[in-house]
């Protein structure tokens, strides 16, 4: 019996090293030490021995099979190792290799204070509207209540294409395309590039973004508008700031007024951006002429408004705290902090 148990063991050791992958490893195993295995099938034998040798016997099998076991687990490494190694040879994995750092994707801040404004607009019910890039005399200026040869048209530094045509130089524009087109009672926001013929410098640049709001219902007052842009700038600059209105002209209403907010920098105390005053100016507005409400085929005596629009890459930078336009869009955003 013992010669049997000699033998198995010889002959699995050839198995053993016979088996070039996991998986003909994996069939030795099941060879040996499986149910229907060879180890199992001298343990059953045990029963045919006489009582004083079955003790020892299985003693004896026990230790085949510890040893059988542990065959199989060497080889087993051996072969995983060269497997990997052979991948690595192969050259597709290089566990030396450092991750190198990948830049961070981010939003340009354009589109997150433009996403933030959308949010507060429609929660209070407004769309968003839009307009064409390249507009006409009408909706930039006449239906606004600009005049031809009123100077007002100056302080817009209008470019026009050589057959007449201007890129708009506000998204007012846009206010007389949604009252043209649209039924009052109406609310919209009309995010948009506008054009102005300036000097490119820190603050200026031949092109820059708006926001126009429009507001037609009966029975509207400062005080809807007060509230809502008090409303807009807190949900913006996500704390209380002081604001204040001043009168100003504009032609497309009456009155017209400035909202300024308390300057950000300094707190109000004064400092080199707000020019001492410890204001800034962020969003002209007002009521909507009645001229406008006119031109656009509704009676003034039944629809009143607000309108308000904002320089829009102006406050991206109050947001951010970026101190050159250009900074926008020369791709450098990387360099501004915090952003
Ligand atoms: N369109 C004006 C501008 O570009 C801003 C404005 C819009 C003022 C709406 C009042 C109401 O200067």
């Amino acid at each position: 019996m013992a010669t049997d148990l000699d033998a198995l063991q010889a002959e699995f050791q050839v198995a053993v090293q016979q088996a070039s992958d996991l998986a003909a490893l994996d069939q030795v195993r099941v060879a040996y030490l499986g149910k229907k295995g060879r180890v199992k099938a001298l343990m059953k034998g045990m029963g045919k021995l006489p009582p004083d040798q079955r003790a020892s016997w299985g003693q004896q099998v026990n230790r085949l099979r510890g040893t059988v076991q542990q065959a199989l687990d060497d080889r087993k490494q051996t072969l995983e190792a060269a497997r990997q190694q052979a991948a690595l040879d192969a050259g597709w994995l290089d566990p030396t290799l450092t991750a190198g750092t990948r830049p961070t994707g981010r939003l340009h801040p354009i589109t997150r204070v433009l996403a933030q404004t959308i949010e507060y607009f429609t929660g209070l019910g407004y769309a968003v509207a839009s307009g064409p890039e390249i507009e006409d005399a009408w909706h930039n200026f006449d239906a606004l209540n600009i005049p031809k040869d009123h100077p007002a048209r100056d302080v817009w530094d209008t470019f026009y294409t050589t057959d007449g045509a201007i890129p708009r130089t506000h998204t007012s524009s846009v206010q007389i395309r949604t009252l043209e087109t649209r039924e009052p009672p109406l609310r919209i926001i009309a995010p948009g590039r506008c054009f102005r013929h300036e000097t490119i410098d820190a603050t200026h640049g031949a092109f820059f973004n708006q926001t126009e709001g429009l507001y037609i219902d009966r029975d509207v007052t400062l005080g809807h508008l007060k509230a809502t842009l008090e409303g807009f700038v807190q949900h913006l600059f996500g704390r209380t700031l002081k604001t204040r209105f001043r009168p100003a002209f504009y032609p497309f209403v009456e009155p017209g007024l400035d909202l300024d907010i308390s300057c950000i920098f300094c707190d109000g105390k004064g400092c080199s951006i707000c020019k001492k005053t410890g204001w800034i100016e962020v969003i002209p507005c007002g009521l909507v002429h009645p001229n406008v409400i006119r031109a656009t085929g509704h009676d003034p005596d039944e629809w009143k408004g607000f309108a308000f629009g904002m320089g829009f890459d102006r406050l991206v930078m109050l947001r951010y705290q970026i101190d050159d336009i250009r900074r926008l869009y020369d791709g450098q955003l990387a360099l501004v902090h915090g952003v």
